[in-house]
């Protein structure tokens, strides 16, 4: 069984998270069979784009489909105390954001939680503002790497004061910018969306060399209000060509975390599922072909692209998997599924390898350092041999103890590996995964409960 933790409160948020408390999750039950149609939640970097241009454009915005997770709610609220009105981002309801062309100065520090694309993404957004603003997070988000970001706002011209450590708290004080041309030292979208959103703020272009490309959600929403924004040969450029508007949403299904349900069709002994409204953006979903080229069957189906984001059905069968050598250059492309990729590594026949994966040890946790030691905990031989992951394949039952460093991706991904009859993983703090997949579990469940 799942241990669970005592049921807390999360005090700059605006609920008390439900999901997991109380409750004990079985494990043991022989899934071997998977079935039905499933959904997942709203596309987590979507969402936090969405919250926050509607925060900006002057009037009443909707989202449906929304992610309600921890960290989409630490997004409403840092921009509610920056004078946006948002409705409770809640599930089963759209939100509604009404909002103003400028921020107000917030009354107090902004909250970030657990979440570094609300934190960095919002410096972008502060960066054009002329008033100072203090941002912070739980222990984790604290530790992450700000100057990333800070290093190229503040030749932009806002004044940055991260007390001499590359960490949060730190205070902004925004103003008047200057356009900036960059060399980014790592391929992030986080890094390359704060910039383009201090140009949209600050109204000033903005030049990115990108070692290689990642997510474009913010390309693609901001062209969508009239922004010049195009990619050639790695260089990306922003002019402040557009407007904000008003606008609705359909947020997709969240490719990240439909990738947590795959794997487990693809680890089940036979069946498969279908999930529906999956976001399929070519930028996402890099680990459908690291899952095919492991030998699993997964395909996307019916896809079309309704507001500029591409969307689709994924249908994965249950699969005999082999290992793979994951080159560096694609990593990138899937730098959130090397976790639930790894573990599916764990159940492939032979030694995986995934290639110079150091951004995970600046992860909501050090991922890199975690999923050894877990893989090893659960009896996976797994190593970090430099900046590589190395995974050796094995058939074995698995039991052990995880320590999720209250990392969302870690618990879900040995989550869905401990589903493997007759193993036995208890993982430390499965409620993580409420930051970026309410209903985590229970969607695991149903995966095999459908076929019962
Ligand atoms: C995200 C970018 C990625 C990813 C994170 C979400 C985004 O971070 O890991 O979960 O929405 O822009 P990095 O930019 O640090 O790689």
């Amino acid at each position: 069984m799942f241990t669970t933790p005592e049921k807390d409160t999360i005090p700059w948020l605006d609920f008390t998270p439900d999901v997991f408390f109380g409750s004990t999750i079985p494990f043991m039950a022989p899934r071997e069979r998977v079935a039905g149609s499933h959904t997942v939640p709203g596309d987590k970097s979507i969402t936090h784009r969405a919250l926050m241009l509607a925060a900006l454009a002057p009037g009443e915005s909707r989202i449906t489909g929304a992610l309600t997770s921890l960290d989409a709610r630490s997004t409403a609220a840092v921009l509610r105390l920056l004078g946006a009105r948002i409705s409770p981002v809640r599930t089963g309801t759209s939100v509604r954001v009404r909002g103003n062309p400028r921020f107000s100065p917030p009354p107090s520090a902004l909250q970030c939680g657990n979440s570094g694309t609300t934190t960095r993404l919002m410096l972008g957004l502060l960066a054009g503002h002329p008033f100072p603003a203090t941002l912070t997070g739980d222990g984790s988000l604290r530790r992450r790497p700000m100057r990333r970001v800070t290093g190229p706002l503040m030749q932009m011209g806002a004044s940055i004061d991260d007390g001499g450590r590359d960490g949060l708290p730190l205070r902004i004080t925004g103003g008047s910018l200057a356009p900036l041309d960059w060399q980014m030292p790592v391929a992030s979208a986080q890094i390359k969306s704060a910039l383009l959103l201090a140009g949209l703020t600050g109204g000033v272009e903005v030049t990115l060399h990108e070692p290689a490309p990642t997510r474009d959600h913010t390309e693609r929403l901001l062209q969508h209000f009239g922004f010049e924004v195009a990619s050639r040969e790695g260089i990306l450029r922003f002019a402040p060509t557009g407007r904000l508007v008003p606008f609705e949403l359909a947020v997709p299904g969240d490719p990240s975390s439909a990738a947590f349900l795959v794997a487990a069709a693809l680890l089940a002994e036979s069946g498969e599922i279908r999930i529906t409204g999956v976001g399929l953006n070519p930028s996402r979903i890099g680990f459908l072909d690291i899952m095919r080229q492991m030998g699993g069957r997964v395909t996307a189906e019916g896809v079309h692209t309704p507001l500029g984001e591409p969307m689709g059905d994924l249908v994965a069968v249950a699969s005999r998997l082999s290992a793979v050598d994951v080159p560096a250059g694609a990593i990138p492309g899937v730098i959130d599924e090397i976790p639930i990729l790894a573990c599916l590594a764990a159940r492939a026949s032979g030694t995986s390898r995934f290639r110079s994966v150091e951004e995970l040890r600046v992860k909501e946790s050090d991922r890199l350092a975690l999923m050894v030691s877990n893989l090893r905990a659960v009896g996976v031989s797994a190593a970090a041999e430099g900046n590589d992951l190395v995974v050796v394949g094995s058939e074995a039952p698995l039991a052990g103890r995880v320590v999720t460093g209250g990392d969302h991706r870690i618990a879900m991904a040995f989550a869905v590996l401990g589903r493997g009859a007759g193993s036995r993983i208890d993982i430390d703090d499965p409620a993580c995964a409420a930051v970026s997949f309410p209903g985590f579990a229970d969607a695991l469940e149903r995966l095999s409960q459908v076929a019962a």
